[in-house]
């Protein structure tokens, strides 16, 4: 076990590596786009024109790249939630990807629409995009398919990654990938440990702020029942001799992101 502060750095220097442009990072520390070769340039090259991310913040095309190379398969179905230069990537590699993000495109530069869609290396046809609040659109939705790859990097408030992995759980095929973007923040990240507990997912790698699962051939939790007591999560930590079973946050006072988001 490394000791706090070193281990501290550690994760430090990893994230700030793991969020700088792909451009800047090392030759043998690249990971390379192995489906399509030029997308990585092409990417790159849009970046360098259009800036490195639209207003809500995109993932380093170095994640993508290693969220490419850790799929396995060649006809690949995918979905995401949220959208921006995954989008550009995934419509690149997946035979078919849905899309369910806001329609932002009145924000003009900032808008994460417009930046997947002026670029031109988007394949606009493998794409169904489906605009709508996820709160609104996932529920109403029918026409899931079995997934390869879910993306899951649209709003990120409590609890609505829960709302957006119970929509998306059944459906994704033994073998594939769960992607869950921001784990930093508190509630992500505790819907990552969820997971990382659960039968159903066998944790791939974190890669910066980015969680990456596999499905494992675990039966699919029913959707529609309880069963709470079935979750590694509560089996480990359910201590009913204990009167008081929350960690109090309210001794730490909030930070302040006036301004920022
Ligand atoms: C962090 S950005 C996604 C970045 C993207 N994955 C990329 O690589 O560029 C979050 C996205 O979620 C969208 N979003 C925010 N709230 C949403 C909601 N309630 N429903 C659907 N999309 C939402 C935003 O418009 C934005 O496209």
């Amino acid at each position: 076990m490394l000791p706090f502060l070193v281990q501290k750095m550690q994760n430090h220097m990893r994230r700030r590596l793991w969020s700088s442009p792909l451009s800047i990072v090392p030759f043998p520390l690249r990971p390379e786009a192995k489906r399509d070769r030029t997308i990585a340039a092409e990417i790159t090259a849009y970046e360098k024109s259009a800036g490195f991310a639209h207003s809500a913040g995109s993932l380093p095309l170095r994640t993508l790249l290693r969220v490419e190379q850790l799929l396995t398969g060649t006809s690949l179905a995918s979905a995401e939630t949220g959208c921006g230069k995954s989008t550009i990537l995934l419509s690149r590699i997946s035979s078919s990807h849905k899309v369910f993000c806001l329609d932002d495109r009145n924000e003009g530069s900032n808008s994460s629409v417009a930046y997947f869609m002026n670029c031109a290396a988007t394949r606009m046809e493998t794409l169904e995009i489906v605009f709508g609040p996820t709160q609104l659109t996932l529920p109403a939705y029918t026409d899931h398919i079995p997934y390869d790859l879910v993306f899951i990097d649209g709003p990120h408030g409590f609890p609505f990654p829960e709302l957006e992995y119970y929509f998306f759980y059944p459906h994704l095929k033994t073998g594939g990938l769960l992607v869950i973007d921001d784990i930093h923040i508190p509630t992500v990240g505790r819907l990552a440990d969820f997971i990382s507990e659960d039968r159903m997912f066998a944790k791939v790698e974190f890669i910066g702020a980015t969680a990456v699962f596999r499905r494992t051939d675990a039966p699919v939790f029913d959707p529609f029942g309880d069963g709470w007591w079935l979750q590694d999560f509560n089996r480990r930590r359910a201590d009913f001799a204990r009167d008081i079973h929350l960690c109090d946050g309210r001794r730490h006072a909030p930070i302040n992101f006036e301004g920022k988001f």
